[in-house]
C-alpha cells in the first residue's frame, strides 16, 4: 500500500510522531470549541480520543484534515506544516478523513466503491463518467489492487454486491477498505463502532489494529465504545470542554479520576 509522497523531509520510522497538533484554538462566534490542544500520534499506532458530548473531539478532526480552520495553533505532518491546507492538498500527502473519499454510491457493487476511490486511477473521473452514465473500462492492475483490499478487509465475498446490501457493519469495512485504496497511510475516523455489532466492532478494531503493525499504518480514532476499543488501541487522549485533561496507557486514562469524573459528571 506504499506509495511516493510529495514531502522533502526524511521517512517518518514507527514509532516516531508522523502527526503533531499544537496549542490549536478554534471558536465558533463565542463559543470555544478548542481550547488549546496538543496530541502528537506516532507512526503505526493506534491513538484514541475520548470525552463526552460537545468536548471538541470531532471539531479537532476537522482542523486537522483541513475541513475546518483553526484561529490559533499548527498542524505538522510528516515534517510539513499542513495548518489550514485544503482537505485534498493534506490527502496528497497521505492523510485521509474516511468521509472525505467520494462516499459510498449504493447501486454501485463493493468492488466498484472501491475503483472510484482511488487517488492514482483518478477514481474522481471515473466517478464523473459514471454520473454520465457512461461505459467505462477499469484498468486491470487497479481491479486487482481493489480485490486484494477487499480480501484484506473481509469483503472479498462481496466483491460483487451492491453496496446497498451490505451491513453499518460492513459498511465500516468498506470505508476503511476506500481508504486503503485510496493510498492513504494515515487515517482518521470518527467512531468507526458506532452503531455496530459488537462482534463486527471487534472485527473492525482487529483490522485497523492489523494495519497498523503489520503496514505501518497510522490510526486516529475518536471512539465512544470504549469496552471494545481499549483492547486495540496504543495511546489515548481524553479530552473535555475543549482541553485535553489526560493522556497516556489507554487503561491510566480510563481509570484516571479526571476522565471517571468527566464522564459521570459530564
Ligand atoms: N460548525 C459548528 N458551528 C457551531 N458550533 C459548533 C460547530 N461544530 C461544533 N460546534 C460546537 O463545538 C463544540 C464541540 O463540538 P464537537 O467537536 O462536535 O464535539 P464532540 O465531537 O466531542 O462531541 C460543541 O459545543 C458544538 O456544539
Ligand atoms: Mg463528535
Amino acid at each position: 500500500m506504499s506509495q511516493e509522497h510529495v514531502s522533502s523531509s526524511p521517512p517518518i520510522k514507527i514509532g516516531e510522531k508522523i502527526l503533531l497538533a499544537e496549542n490549536i484554538k478554534k471558536s465558533f462566534g463565542g463559543l470555544v470549541a478548542l481550547d488549546g490542544v496538543t496530541v502528537g500520534i506516532r507512526k503505526g499506532e493506534i491513538t484514541i480520543i475520548i470525552g463526552p458530548n460537545g468536548s471538541g473531539k470531532t471539531t479537532l478532526l476537522n482542523v486537522v484534515s483541513g475541513f475546518l480552520k483553526c484561529d490559533l495553533g499548527r498542524v505538522l505532518y510528516k515534517g510539513n506544516d499542513i495548518t489550514n491546507m485544503p482537505p485534498h492538498k493534506i490527502n496528497e500527502l497521505g492523510l485521509v478523513r474516511t468521509f472525505q473519499i467520494p462516499q459510498p454510491f449504493s447501486n454501485l457493487t463493493v468492488l466498484e466503491n472501491l475503483l472510484v476511490a482511488s487517488r492514482e486511477s483518478k477514481g474522481l473521473k471515473v466517478l464523473n463518467a459514471m454520473k454520465k452514465s457512461k461505459w467505462i473500462e477499469y484498468e486491470e492492475r487497479d481491479v486487482e489492487r481493489a480485490t486484494q483490499i477487499l480480501n484484506i478487509v473481509n469483503l472479498g465475498k462481496v466483491a460483487d454486491q451492491p453496496a446497498s446490501k451490505l451491513s453499518g457493519g460492513q459498511l465500516k469495512l468498506l470505508e476503511i477498505g476506500r481508504a486503503l485504496m485510496n493510498g492513504a497511510d494515515t487515517v482518521l475516523m470518527d467512531e468507526p463502532a458506532a452503531g455496530v455489532a459488537p462482534s463486527l466492532a471487534h472485527e473492525i478494531f482487529s483490522l485497523l489494529r492489523r494495519l497498523a503493525r503489520e503496514k505501518e499504518m497510522t490510526f486516529l480514532i475518536i471512539e465512544h465504545r470504549l469496552e471494545i476499543a481499549m483492547g486495540y488501541v496504543d495511546y489515548a487522549y481524553a479530552m473535555a470542554k475543549g482541553r485535553v485533561v489526560a493522556q497516556g496507557k489507554p487503561e491510566e486514562v480510563v481509570n484516571s479520576p479526571i476522565v471517571i469524573e468527566t464522564y459521570l459528571g459530564g
